[in-house]
């Protein structure tokens, strides 16, 4: 009797045990839910499957990801994380220092990812030596996108300064045309404002005012004059902007319903997901100024239990950075590759642009990390910034009241 009952327990223990690992698996955060998102980050899922795994899918809807970050905290709290999340820039940080994250440096290494990428974006996958990030790409924020068609039948060409957008914006306006879709969110408020202060001021006060949070710049008649375009600009939206998805804003543009959006460069991943073409059914070209605003998406491992799940994690860590990941998944999404080495031949024209002025503004120190998009600033700063401009941009607030209220917010939000 005692034999037999040790033999099944042996049994199940032998089951048990082969059944331990069951192969790479990993439940993913992420914020990629408009048409070119999704279309992009089936491009993952569909390599990690390819390659034994099993993806289970956490879409959290909301441009900008605010909505994500507050899922991942409470799961977070709750002592589940996800295997994998969408994260990125200085919130790398913060959750480092919250010891919830996983050390990819093992895969880091045998990738050779320092070899093949730009120094700015492998610092901000790192945490204290150790790599803490996979990069996925490098979207630029500063892009203005337009209706060929509108812009060809109206006699108007591309902005290259703001005076010139507001020329063209009551141009449209006098000819009934909506000049600007926008979506009124706060995070589509800071991503037009930050263009803004770029354009206006330079990337040299751009890094003053929006990075090193400086009480002068801040307080500046530059920074008064960047409130006073984001009131022009407040102008030429139309009545239901309020609340609108960027996606959304996006469409009214490919569809004729609207001349200009000023959004980043996954605007683009909508065009294409259209079928649209650049250069003929759509322009792109960099907001008015000198520069160039970074948003590099990540996803950070975060420390989970079982074999599993961190086999999932050194798949997810090595496809992201892999070469064919690079290519196709920023083809669909809008960005460029984060890892330098990349044929671009295939890419279009705005990619082209994209990698040339990101190449001439790292070597002229006007490549500058987005605040509107996290790759600037913490949280509470960011976050204090952003209260102001979307307050600003939804009332007659002043820009003298504005510019005096984002200092006060910036200096109270530590
Ligand atoms: C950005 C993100 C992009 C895109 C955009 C709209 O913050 O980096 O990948 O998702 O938001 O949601």
């Amino acid at each position: 009797m005692k034999r037999t009952a040790f033999a099944a327990v042996s049994a199940i223990a032998l089951v048990a045990g082969t059944s331990a690992f069951a192969g790479p698996e990993a439940e993913v955060l992420h914020y990629w839910t408009s048409g070119g998102e999704a279309k992009s980050v089936a491009v993952l899922q569909e390599e990690f499957a390819a390659n034994g795994g099993t993806w289970t899918d956490m879409p959290v809807a909301g441009g900008g990801g605010d909505a994500a970050m507050t899922a991942l905290r409470a799961r977070v709290l709750s002592g589940n994380a996800p295997t994998a999340v969408q994260l990125k820039g200085p919130a790398i940080q913060e959750w480092y220092e919250e010891g919830v994250l996983a050390d990819i440096s093992n895969v880091a290494e045998a990738e050779g990812w320092a070899n093949v990428l730009p120094a700015s974006i492998a610092a901000h996958m790192q945490c204290e030596g150790t790599w803490c990030a996979a990069p996925v790409n490098v979207h630029r924020v500063d892009w203005i996108w337009a209706n060929a068609e509108i812009l060809e039948a109206n006699g108007i060409t591309m902005p290259t300064t703001w005076d010139e957008f507001n020329t063209a914006a009551d141009k449209l306006m006098a000819a009934g045309i909506i000049p600007l879709a926008h979506g009124g969110q706060a995070w589509q408020d800071a991503t037009v404002f930050e263009t803004v202060v770029l354009g206006l001021g330079g990337a040299e006060f751009y890094q003053q005012a929006l990075v090193d949070l400086d009480p002068a710049a801040l307080t500046s008649d530059t920074m008064l004059a960047s409130f006073d375009q984001m009131r022009k600009l407040r102008g030429y939206v139309d009545g239901n902007f309020s609340g609108r998805d960027w996606n959304l804003a996006t469409a009214m543009v490919m569809n004729g319903e609207a001349a200009f959006q000023i959004m980043g460069d996954w605007a683009k991943g909508e065009f294409l997901a259209a079928g649209k073409t650049p250069g003929t059914d759509f322009l792109c070209a960099s907001t008015p100024g000198d520069g160039f605003l970074y948003n590099v998406d990540s996803f950070a491992m975060f420390d989970v239990a079982g074999d599993d799940k961190r086999a999932g994690q050194d798949l997810l860590a090595k496809l992201i950075v892999g070469q064919n990941f690079q290519k196709v998944f920023n083809m669909n999404k809008g960005s460029i590759p984060a890892r330098d080495d990349v044929d671009l031949a295939a890419f279009d024209s705005c990619a082209h642009l994209s990698a040339k002025d990101m190449g001439a503004s790292s070597d002229g120190g006007s490549l500058m990390p987005s605040y509107a998009h996290g790759m600037a600033l913490r949280g509470a700063q960011a976050g204090a910034i952003t209260d102001v401009v979307t307050a600003h941009f939804n009332s007659d607030m002043s820009s003298a009241d504005a510019v005096k209220m984002l200092a006060d917010a910036v200096a109270n939000s530590y």
